[in-house]
C-alpha cells in the first residue's frame, strides 16, 4: 500500500487543538479542576485480558478520574488505561482493534509497543487504519523471535496514528501488555505482587474534561495519574513485591525514588530480565520507558512510603503512596542471577548515525536535519544482520530514541560503557548534548518500521524516520 504523503506545515503554523471543545464537551476554562488531597483514593489494578483473541474497542467512555464530573475519554473498552494484556511468550495472539470513537477522532492505528511484530502488525502510522464509526483492524503477535520464544517483557499498547498521536494516546488511547515466560525465573514476586502501574501526567479543565493544546515542545499535565487515579494510595504488606513502573506520560520525565530512602532493587527493563538484579536509590524514566523493580516492605509495617518524582516539586512530586497495613509471609526472593543478555554479532554490517536536532530557522525537530516523510527510507539493513548505530542529541532539548521491531543493546552511553541496568531496552533516553552506540539485530521481519522521539509531541512534529529491512 502507498502512504498517504504528509505535507508538513512548518513546526509554529501546527494548528492547535483542544479536543474538549471539538468534541462538544464545553469550553475550556483555565481554571483547575477539584482537587482531592494526595492519597486519598486507592490505586486501581486494571482488568487484564489473556485470552488468545482479544477486542480492543476504542470508544468514548465517562471516566471518573477526578472527584465529581466525570471525565469523557477516548478509550479502549471502556476505561483508562485499557485493559492489561497479559499472555505467554511463544503463543500467537489476535488483537482486534475496532474504532468506535467519533469521526472527529479520525482513523486509528495500535501500536504494541517494544513487540517484535511483522512490518503488517506493527500499526503503521499511516498506513492499515481503522477507520471512525465502527473500522477495524486485525493484528497478529507471535511473541517468537530467532526461532525462539520472545523474552518475558512488559510492553504496551498505544495508538500510534500520524500526527495525532500525543492527543489520541492523552485522551486515554493507552494499556499495558506482558509477556510471561517461563524461562524467566519464576520467585519473584509474582500474582497479586506483581503490580504493573501506568504512571501518566494530565491536566483538566474546570469541568473536568481533559485539555489539549498541541505545543511542539511537548506537553505536561499537572495531576500525575497511577493507573487512571490521581496520586493514589496502595494498601501493601510487609514482603516484596514486584512493581512495573510505565511512564505513559506524553513529554513528562520521572526521576522515581522512594520517600524513606529505601532502594529500588531493579531486575529488569522494557525488555526483560536484567543479568543480576541492581539496587538503585533512584531511577530516571522517560516517556515510554519502563523499569521493572522490587520493594521490599519487610520491617516496615505501619508506615506509609511515598513515590516520589525527584524531578519535581510540590504536588508534582508525589506520585503515590504504599500504606503497610498488614503482616504477611513473603515466599518469593530474587535471584542474584535473573537472565543472561542474548549476545549480539561482536561485528556489525553497517554503522549509522542519527542526530537529533532541531532546525534553527524554522524551529522544527529534526533526525539528521530532516522531518519525517513516509516515502524516505533512512536506513536498509539486511536481514539476519547486526548493525551499530549511533545517536546524537544536538538539539538543545531531551528525547527518547524508540526503535520499532528490534532487539537492541547499549554500547556506550558518552563513551562510558553500558551500565547494566540499561544494557537491554528499546525506549532511549538521551539527555541534552549525549551520544548512545547501540546495536541493533535484524531478525525475521521484512518491511518498514519507524524509530522515533518518544516524547509524543515531538514524534507528532516529525521527528521520526524509517529504515526498511530487505532481504
Ligand atoms: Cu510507543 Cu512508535 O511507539
Ligand atoms: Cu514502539
Ligand atoms: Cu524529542
Amino acid at each position: 500500500m502507498v502512504p498517504t504523503s504528509h505535507p508538513r506545515p512548518p513546526v509554529p503554523l501546527l494548528a492547535a487543538v483542544v479536543i474538549a471543545t471539538a468534541l462538544g464537551a464545553g469550553a475550556v476554562a483555565p481554571a483547575g479542576a477539584v482537587i482531592a488531597p494526595a492519597f486519598s483514593r486507592p490505586l486501581v489494578i486494571p482488568a487484564v485480558l489473556a485470552a488468545s483473541n482479544i477486542t480492543l474497542t476504542a470508544k468514548l467512555a465517562d471516566v471518573q478520574i477526578l472527584p465529581g464530573v466525570k471525565t469523557r475519554m477516548w478509550t479502549y473498552n471502556g476505561t483508562f488505561p485499557g485493559p492489561t494484556i497479559r499472555r505467554p511468550t511463544g503463543q500467537t495472539t489476535t488483537v482486534t482493534l475496532v474504532n468506535n470513537l467519533p469521526a472527529a477522532a479520525g482513523e486509528l492505528t495500535l501500536h504494541n509497543h517494544g513487540n517484535h511484530s511483522t512490518a503488517e502488525n506493527d500499526g503503521q502510522p499511516d498506513d492499515l487504519l481503522a477507520a471512525p464509526n465502527g473500522g477495524s483492524v486485525t493484528y497478529s503477535y507471535t511473541a517468537t523471535e530467532a526461532g525462539g520464544n520472545e523474552r518475558g517483557a512488559f510492553q504496551w499498547y498505544h495508538d500510534h496514528r500520524m500526527d495525532v498521536t500525543g492527543r489520541n494516546v492523552w485522551m486515554g488511547l493507552a494499556g499495558m501488555y506482558i509477556i510471561d515466560d517461563p524461562a524467566d525465573p519464576q520467585t519473584l514476586p509474582r500474582g497479586a505482587f506483581d503490580v504493573p502501574l501506568l504512571v501518566a501526567d494530565r491536566s483538566f479543565d474546570a469541568n473536568n474534561q481533559l485539555a489539549y493544546t498541541f505545543n511542539a515542545a511537548g506537553v505536561t499535565g499537572n495531576r500525575i495519574l497511577v493507573n487512571g487515579v490521581p496520586q493514589p494510595y496502595f494498601n501493601v504488606g510487609d514482603r516484596k513485591y514486584r512493581f512495573r513502573i510505565l511512564n505513559a506520560s506524553n513529554s513528562r520525565s520521572y526521576d522515581f525514588a522512594l520517600g524513606n530512602g529505601q532502594s529500588f532493587i531493579q531486575v529488569g527493563t522494557e525488555s526483560g530480565l536484567l543479568p543480576a538484579p541492581v539496587r538503585r536509590s533512584h531511577i530516571l524514566v522517560g516517556p515510554a520507558e519502563r523499569v521493572d523493580v522490587v520493594v521490599d516492605f519487610a520491617r516496615k509495617l505501619g508506615q506509609r512510603i511515598v513515590l516520589q518524582n525527584l524531578a519535581a516539586d510540590g504536588s508534582l512530586r508525589q506520585v503515590m503512596q504504599f500504606r503497610v497495613v498488614r503482616h504477611l509471609t513473603d515466599t518469593s526472593s530474587v535471584p542474584a542471577r535473573l537472565r543472561a543478555l542474548p549476545v549480539l554479532d561482536a561485528t556489525s554490517a553497517a554503522t549509522r548515525t542519527f542526530v537529533f536536532g532541531k532546525n534553527r530557522f524554522t524551529g522544527a525537530w529534526t533526525i539528521n536535519d530532516q522531518v519525517f516523510n513516509p516515502n524516505r527510507i533512512d536506513a536498509s539493513p539486511k536481514l539476519g544482520t547486526t548493525e551499530t548505530w549511533t545517536f546524537v542529541n544536538k538539539s538543545g532539548s531531551n528525547h527518547v530514541v524508540h526503535i520499532h521491531d528490534v532487539d537492541q543493546q547499549l554500547v556506550s552511553r558518552n563513551g562510558v560503557p553500558a551500565r547494566p541496568y540499561e544494557r537491554m531496552k528499546e525506549s532511549w533516553n538521551l539527555g541534552i548534548g549525549e551520544t548512545i552506540v547501540l546495536k541493533l539485530k535484524f531478525t525475521d521481519n521484512l518491511g518498514k518500521f519507524v524509530f522515533h522521539c518518544h516524547i509524543l509531541e515531538h514524534e507528532d512534529a516529525a521527528m521520526m524516520a524509517q529504515f526498511e529491512v530487505v532481504p
